[in-house]
């Protein structure tokens, strides 16, 4: 594979991009090519067979665009699928970091909040990798079921999203958690509405810097960097391209962004 083939990034929509954002800022000379698949969003409430399938057709659409290595921007697909799909492509596949070392390494009573889609949530995943950490912690599960396709649709600030987020967060703050993790990649969009909620005291984690950084180690690794001083950045949705280029707007600079409309089917 070319030091200078694409690194290829999915979502089940505009969730990735909060992982794009630190992707770019820690390897301005790649090239980026984005998936995010906003005609099937949600995929949390979804069966994991699905989730799985639309993962397959995702990596497929990667094989076709040559990419050196697949990053899943994605906590529910890399709770389910990641394992299963990492033996069969052509190139490297990188999970979203769980953020649990971090998140250890920061709290001072252990009590850990993790907030996620309902499939990430039922995974266990986090649970499983703080226990596998420190036995002592104790972990506070909450799945969010409307804060997606809210922050979709660009209620990022308001009533809508306080009133869902309180929903949500409120036992969470109550259970005397120190940090919580924004186990799905959308949350970053809204930690200004989830900080208002859980104070000051409670230290949000976004694995997003974490997931990157696994990233370019591996290409460090692989001998992959690119050679290029700066690369180009390609988003791909499968549905609302205009929609997605509003959003895109929070996490990145989009005077230098090309948009594309993919139908995976086709
Ligand atoms: N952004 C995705 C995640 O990190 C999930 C969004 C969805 O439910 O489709 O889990």
């Amino acid at each position: 594979m070319s030091n200078n083939a694409p690194i290829g990034v999915f979502d089940s929509g505009i969730g990735g991009l909060t992982v794009v954002k630190e992707l770019v800022k820690l390897m301005p000379g790649e090239d980026f090519i984005y998936f995010g698949d906003t005609a099937r969003i949600p995929y949390g409430p979804r069966p994991k067979e699905q989730i799985i399938e639309f993962m397959h057709e995702i990596l497929n659409f990667f094989v076709q665009r040559k990419v050196k290595m697949a990053v899943v921007a994605c906590n529910t697909m890399t709770a389910l699928g990641l394992e299963i799909a990492r033996q069969q492509y052509p190139f490297t596949l990188v999970g979203v970091n769980a953020g649990v070392d971090l998140a250890l390494s920061i709290s001072k009573n252990k009590r850990v909040g993790v907030i996620a889609t309902q499939a990430t949530i039922a995974s266990g995943k986090h649970a499983r990798a703080v226990r596998a950490k420190d036995a002592d912690a104790v972990v506070y599960p909450q799945a969010c079921p409307q804060l997606v396709p809210l922050i979709e649709s660009e209620h990022v600030k308001g009533s809508e999203i306080e009133s869902a987020a309180t929903e949500y967060l409120l036992p969470v703050k109550q259970a005397g958690v120190d940090v919580v993790i924004l186990g799905c990649t959308h949350y970053p969009f809204v930690s200004q509405v989830i900080e208002n909620i859980v104070g000051k005291g409670v230290t949000l984690i976004n694995p997003a810097r974490e997931t990157a950084i696994d990233a370019y180690r591996i290409l460090q690794q692989q001998d992959c960097l690119s050679t290029n001083k700066s690369g180009k950045v390609r988003l791909c949705f499968s549905a609302d391209v205009e929609q997605a280029k509003k959003m895109a707007v929070y996490m990145l600079d989009t005077q230098q962004v090309d948009f594309e409309l993919v139908n995976l089917q086709g």
